[in-house]
């Protein structure tokens, strides 16, 4: 699927943000915030009381720190090693002192844009910033540049009662060397100094219908009819015999391709978790279980990758890399094998290559009550007990420790993701 990729950029306070946000509430458009980013790494260095004129203290910052991006409703919000970097830390005074010095270095960019990018793999985007039209989506047909005078640009910053030297930011944000702020040759550019936010807006939105881009409905994940008739009859199956709960699904919500990693109890833990989400997943299942012909021609339809585990499983293990590079999400079990006892087990080192080869975040997913309901030594399933499924935070793997190489790093990787397995419990407001 090719989403739609809207670019505004502009500099500080010529309306680039509230434009984009009524843009893409117009839409139906995710709305990226792009400068949000900067400052939220900003804070981060801030925070951490490293010198941000040291600029290879910045980048072994960068490189040790986990960013989680996810969308909170259609809009991103932003964790930095587990913790939430709030509206308030980005508009301190000390960051918008700091974050055009941080935003100039260029590998600070390559991390973030790569990020930005990655947005556009859940849904059609608005996205604001310095370089989205010229670096971040140069390839999209929709860019514009917000344009205003400095005295205007200045009395908006004083009359939102916000402290920040915009001329001084301007200037060294389009004059760094690493994607300078500046229009893209085929933006269009709309000087904004005596229009209303409402003028700017509906302007742009008339360009856009003009261009043949039409609003729409929140993305519905497209599941095959296999995948939906059968994703239907399974979770009305558990929640009737399982009353199954799903708590706080809206943490896998984030962009490009993830791992879930799930404890593994039981037969049902892939379609329990596979139902506990609203868009389509893939899977991965032992080879002889392809074998029965009902099973040679459904699995494939359940996006379901076989797995020979006698032979090295190279293969496999390649098309499931392949496909979260490609953007999309697989179910993997860190114990390897269905638990003997329904204690968790340690963790294999599987998941720990699939993660340091492929880079992407992991989500860890807790089941509790599919060893009570069809643990290993039975053939059929108890139809009573009760399931719960639990996700939690996405774990976004430093470059420092995706880099860490041989067997060791990769257990390591593994471990990290049991532990956080281990540490999901039931929330106890039933949230
Ligand atoms: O949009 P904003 O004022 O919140 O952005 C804060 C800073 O982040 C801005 O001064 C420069 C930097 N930035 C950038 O370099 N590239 C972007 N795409 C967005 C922001």
């Amino acid at each position: 699927m090719h989403f739609v990729a809207i670019a505004i950029d502009g500099p500080a306070a010529s309306g680039k943000s509230s434009v984009a946000r009524r843009v893409a509430e117009h839409f139906g458009f995710l709305f990226i915030n792009s400068g949000a980013m900067y400052r939220a790494f900003t804070w981060w260095v801030l925070e951490n009381r490293v010198n941000p004129a040291d600029s290879a203290a910045v980048l072994s910052l960068l490189h040790r720190s986990r960013f989680e991006c996810a969308l909170h409703g259609r809009e991103s919000v932003i964790r930095i090693d587990d913790r939430d970097v709030t509206e308030a830390c980005m508009r301190l005074e000390a960051v918008n002192g700091t974050v055009s010095t941080i935003a100039a270095l260029p590998e600070v960019r390559r991390v973030l844009v790569a990020r930005q990018q990655d947005f556009r793999s859940m849904g059609d985007v608005v996205m604001e910033g310095r370089d989205i039209g010229t670096v971040v989506f140069p390839d999209t047909p929709f860019k514009f540049f917000l344009e205003a005078s400095a005295e205007v640009r200045e009395r908006r910053r004083r009359a939102q009662g916000i402290d920040d030297n915009i001329r001084e930011r301007d200037l060294k944000d389009s004059s760094r060397e690493a994607d300078p702020l500046r229009a893209a040759a085929d933006a269009r550019r709309i000087d904004t100094s005596h229009l209303t936010l409402e003028e700017v807006t509906a302007k742009v939105i008339e360009i856009l219908q003009i261009e043949g881009v039409k609003p729409r409905p929140p993305a519905r994940p497209v599941m095959s009819w296999v995948y939906r008739l059968t994703y239907d009859v399974s979770k009305a199956f558990f929640r009737t015999a399982y009353a199954m709960e799903v708590h706080h699904a809206e943490r896998a919500a984030i962009p490009g391709g993830a791992y879930f990693a799930a404890n593994h109890a039981s037969f049902l833990d892939p379609p329990l978790v596979g139902t506990a989400l609203e868009e389509p997943i893939h899977y991965l299942a032992r080879n002889t279980l392809f074998k029965p012909p009902l099973f040679t021609w459904l699995l494939p339809r359940l996006n379901t990758v076989p797995v020979d585990r006698d032979n090295a499983e190279l293969s496999s293990l390649r098309i499931s890399m392949q496909l979260v590079k490609e953007g999309k999400k697989m179910v993997v079990f860190p114990e390897g094998t269905r638990t003997p006892d329904g204690s968790l087990q340690p963790a294999q080192r599987g998941v720990g290559l699939l993660v340091a080869k492929t880079g992407v975040p992991v989500i860890p997913v807790r089941i509790f009550g599919s060893f009570e309901a069809f643990p290993r030594n039975r053939k059929f399933p108890r139809l009573d007990g009760k399931i719960h499924v639990v996700f939690g935070h996405p774990i976004q793997f430093s470059e420092e420790e995706l880099a860490a190489k041989g067997k060791a790093g990769q257990q390591a990787i593994s471990e990290r993701v049991m532990q956080a397995i281990a540490n999901l419990a039931v929330p106890e407001n039933g949230s």
